[in-house]
Order: C-alpha cells, then sequence, then structure tokens
C-alpha cells in the first residue's frame, strides 16, 4: 500500500438530507441487514486501521452523533449542506499535512477494505478514483477520458449532455488524494453547476490542470459501489449484502435452502453441516453449532444452538441457550434467560422465559414457564402455567428431577415441587407438594343423576 499506512485518514460524507428517502430520519441512520448505513462504513473504514476518521454530519444535526457514542471518530459539523466538496473543505483543517486522505460516503455501504486498500495504492503520486462500469439507467457522475483514455474530469449526471450520459464508466464517489492537494484544489471549487453546489468531483479536472496524475481502480463485486438514494436503492441493497453473507455462510458448510431467502442481521456463527430452511432472520449474534437444523421462518436472536439441536418451524428464539440434541417448536417461544439442558423438549405454543430446563425434560403443549427450574426428566403436562406474577413482583417455581405435572395446573409461585413427584392434572398448587407424592387440588368429581339442562322454549311462530 501507498506510502506509510499510518499517514492515512478517512473523511466520511454523511451530512446529505437523503431527500429521496422521503423521511425524517437522517439518511445514514436508515438501517441495512439491521445497522445504520454509517456504521457499515465505520466498521470499513476502522478495518483499514487509518490515523484519524473524521466524519461530516449536518442534516439530522446531533442526531447522527448521538447514534454513535461509542464510535472513536472525528465529528465535523457541516452546517449547510452546499454539496460534496464543500463537506470536504470542512474536514481539511482537521488533516495532517502529511495525510494520505480517502473520501466515503455515508450512502455507499457496501465498499470493502480490499478495495479501498487498492485504490489508497494507486494515490502513491496524485489522486486515484474509485470508479466502475454501469450498463443500466443511472444518475452517477460520468468519467470523461481524452482519447488517449486518459481521466480529465467527471461531470455529474444533472450537468451532462446526452453523449456524456451515454458514457459507462461512472463515478462511486470514493477517491484518495494527499490532503496537501485537496487543500489547493478544493477552495478553488465553484457552485456553478445545475445543483448550485460544490462539487468534490470537480477537483479532478483542477488535478488535470495541475498536471496531476489522476489513476482509476474498479471495486471486486459492482455491488460494493452502489449507493443508496430511495428506499427501492436500500432494499436491492439490502439483498446484496444478504447474497455475501448467504455465500459466506455455504462456504463454510453450512446448508441454506434458498440462500435469497434468508436474512442474518448481525453475526451468525454456524458450524459444519447446519441446515437452514427458508425465511429465517438472525439478529444479534447467534451461534448455531454442527449439526443443527433449523425450520422454516423461524425467528433467532442473541442465542446460542448447541449441537444437534432442531429448531422446528415458526419458533422465536431470543437471548436463549439451547442444549445439545434439544426439540424446540414448531410454534415455540424462547425468551431471554431460558437455558435448555440436552435433549430437552419444547413443543408447539409454549413460552418460556427466565427458566433453567433440565436435560430429558418434556415441556411439549401449551405453556408458560417463566422465572423457574427445573430438573431433569421432568414432563411437564399440556397448558402448565407457572403463576409467577402478583402483580407486582416476579416469583419462582422450582420443580425437582423426575416430577410430573399433570395438565392444565398452575403453580403459583413460589411454589417447589420435589422430586418425583406427581402432580394430578388440573391442579392449582400454592404450596409445596412434597418429593415422591401425589398432590392434587381438583375437587372431588360428582355426578347428578337425572339433571336436566334448560332447553329454550319452542315460540309459537317457527312452529
Ligand atoms: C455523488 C457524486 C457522483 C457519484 C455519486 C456516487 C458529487 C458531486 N457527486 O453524487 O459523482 O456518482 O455520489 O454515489 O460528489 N453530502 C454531504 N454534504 C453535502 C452533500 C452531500 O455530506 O453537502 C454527503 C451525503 O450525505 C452523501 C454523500 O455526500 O453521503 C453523497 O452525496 P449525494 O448528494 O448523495 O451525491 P450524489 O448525487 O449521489
Ligand atoms: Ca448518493
Amino acid at each position: 500500500m501507498q506510502g506509510s499506512v499510518s499517514s492515512l485518514e478517512i473523511i466520511i460524507l454523511a451530512a446529505g438530507q437523503g431527500r429521496r428517502m422521503a423521511s425524517a430520519k437522517p439518511k445514514v441512520l436508515h438501517t441495512l441487514a439491521g445497522r445504520p448505513l454509517l456504521t457499515h462504513v465505520l466498521d470499513t473504514a476502522m478495518a483499514l486501521v487509518p490515523r484519524a476518521v473524521h466524519v461530516v454530519y449536518g442534516h439530522g444535526g446531533e442526531r447522527v452523533p448521538a447514534a454513535f457514542p461509542e464510535a472513536s471518530v472525528d465529528w465535523v459539523l457541516q452546517a449547510e449542506q452546499r454539496g460534496t466538496g464543500d463537506a470536504v473543505r470542512c474536514a481539511l483543517p482537521r488533516l495532517a499535512d502529511d495525510a494520505l486522505t480517502l473520501v466515503l460516503l455515508g450512502d455507499v455501504p457496501l465498499i470493502t477494505p480490499g478495495t479501498l486498500k487498492t485504490l489508497c495504492a494507486r494515490a502513491a503520486d496524485g489522486i486515484a478514483l474509485l470508479t466502475f462500469e454501469a450498463h443500466y439507467e443511472n444518475q452517477y457522475g460520468r468519467i470523461v477520458r481524452d482519447d488517449q483514455g486518459r481521466v480529465e474530469r467527471i461531470v455529474e449526471w444533472r450537468d451532462a449532455d446526452a453523449a456524456q450520459r451515454a458514457l459507462r464508466e461512472v463515478n462511486s464517489g470514493v477517491l484518495a488524494a494527499p490532503a496537501a492537494h485537496l487543500r489547493r484544489w478544493i477552495p478553488r471549487l465553484s457552485a456553478t453547476n445545475a445543483q448550485g453546489e460544490l462539487y468534490l468531483t470537480d477537483i479532478i479536472a483542477l488535478a488535470v490542470a495541475d498536471g496531476v496524475p489522476v489513476a482509476t481502480a474498479s471495486p471486486g463485486d459492482p455491488t460494493e459501489v452502489w449507493g443508496v438514494n430511495s428506499r427501492a436503492d436500500l432494499a436491492v441493497l439490502e439483498r446484496a449484502f444478504q447474497e455475501r453473507q448467504a455465500a459466506m455462510l455455504m462456504a463454510v458448510g453450512v446448508q441454506l435452502m434458498d440462500p435469497r431467502r434468508l436474512d442474518v442481521r448481525g453475526q451468525l456463527i454456524a458450524g459444519r453441516d447446519v441446515q437452514i430452511d427458508v425465511n429465517c432472520v438472525f439478529e444479534g449474534r447467534v451461534e448455531l453449532a454442527d449439526d443443527v437444523r433449523v425450520g422454516a421462518h423461524c425467528v433467532i436472536r442473541d442465542s446460542r444452538i448447541a449441537r444437534g439441536a432442531r429448531i422446528e418451524a415458526h419458533t422465536v428464539i431470543d437471548g436463549a441457550d439451547v442444549g445439545p440434541d434439544c426439540v424446540v417448536g414448531p410454534f415455540a417461544r424462547l425468551r431471554p434467560g431460558t437455558v435448555l439442558g440436552g435433549h430437552a423438549r419444547v413443543g408447539n405454543f409454549v413460552e418460556i422465559k427466565a427458566a433453567r430446563v433440565g436435560v430429558d425434560t418434556k415441556i411439549n403443549h401449551l405453556s408458560y414457564i417463566g422465572d423457574a427450574v427445573i430438573g431433569q426428566g421432568v414432563n411437564i403436562g399440556a397448558g402448565v402455567i407457572t403463576c409467577n406474577y402478583d402483580g407486582a413482583r416476579k416469583h419462582r417455581t422450582v420443580i425437582g428431577d423426575g416430577a410430573f405435572i399433570g395438565s392444565d395446573t398452575q403453580l403459583v409461585a413460589p411454589v417447589e415441587i420435589g422430586a418425583d413427584a406427581t402432580i394430578g392434572a388440573g391442579s392449582t398448587v400454592t404450596k409445596d407438594a412434597p418429593a415422591g407424592e401425589l398432590t392434587l387440588s381438583r375437587t372431588a368429581q360428582k355426578t347428578v343423576s337425572g339433571w336436566q339442562r334448560p332447553r329454550k322454549q319452542a315460540r309459537p311462530d317457527k312452529e
């Protein structure tokens, strides 16, 4: 890479409104794969280990810096958005004299560090532009070359004539140049153009006039330089990003039933022979160990699924730890603080929150288990509910190993069920139940013989 990498300083332009998004939110705060556009650009910038990152913000005011409290960047205010050239002007006083400056756009989020390294290397003795061929209708700036093929200038789409608009090589908006050059050219920009703005792109013609060489580089993958100007663009970039992630997952041995129907909004760490059916969404940090199978339409957030576990269709898992060889779902919901031991079985319409469930325990149908500690080999019948909340506080339910809780039982916490205890179906358990015994709270069944069900009077007009 050019000279010393240690001289690299990055400017990220993020002050624009993004009018075409038709949103009250500053454009760079719109999310791609669950994270703001600017986060993607910041991560890429940081991967280059620059000496400094200057982020130019403006539209939306302090909302932009406030959204990144942890970022160690230099926030530069561009009070009035007078164009990309003006945005760079705002950051110029912050640059060291010897800096190689890389300009990134806050609305071009898929750019990769590899492409940027190549670009910076080309800025060795002048300016380097990242350009690409666009064989579809677009409004990017056009790269105008002379008959020797040397870059002459960039013409913005709105200022271009028909012949220039027909040019296929376009400007990604990303460029690298020594700070010393930018300091000479930026003050010479003028706003005599279709948009009445100071265009950063006009420095190219100034460089050519000064005899400074203009080099170009292209991205490895064309999606890297796609910009977000509208909601439609954002949707297209989202898919491009997701396809990239799907490809990476398949490369490490994950079987995706349809790579186009996967959404990873965060980090998905997957072992070998993991199988993921269609339309699953992964959020935050999710770990799927070897041989895990995830059925269709599951949403899994900030959770760990151990080896061999099966998550059946339509299951929602958030902040849970699922042990090896468990079977969860279909239609189950595991909420934060759920820890399932190995081989546990959680069936349909079961909700579990802040509960530890032991090895081999079964909670198969229609239950709510909250704030509980359940031992091993326990059988929880259909419709069992822990009444954990008294309107003010949460209370704990403890169930010993081998217990059998009959269907439709309410366990009114705080309450403890001893090991191997049996609770008769339909009980309301308000006191601790001893180990090894049958406890039930049903009223005795009786039959009223000869009882008649009331009948409706037959109406005369219906006769
Ligand atoms: C820009 C380029 C165009 C290129 C395209 C690639 C210029 C004049 N044009 O056009 O050649 O093909 O990007 O995506 O540079 N911004 C500021 N302050 C401002 C204006 C803009 O910070 O005063 C920021 C925006 O927030 C945005 C970026 O600069 O992140 C680009 O601005 P935008 O208005 O979207 O430029 P384009 O018309 O897309
Ligand atoms: Ca843009």
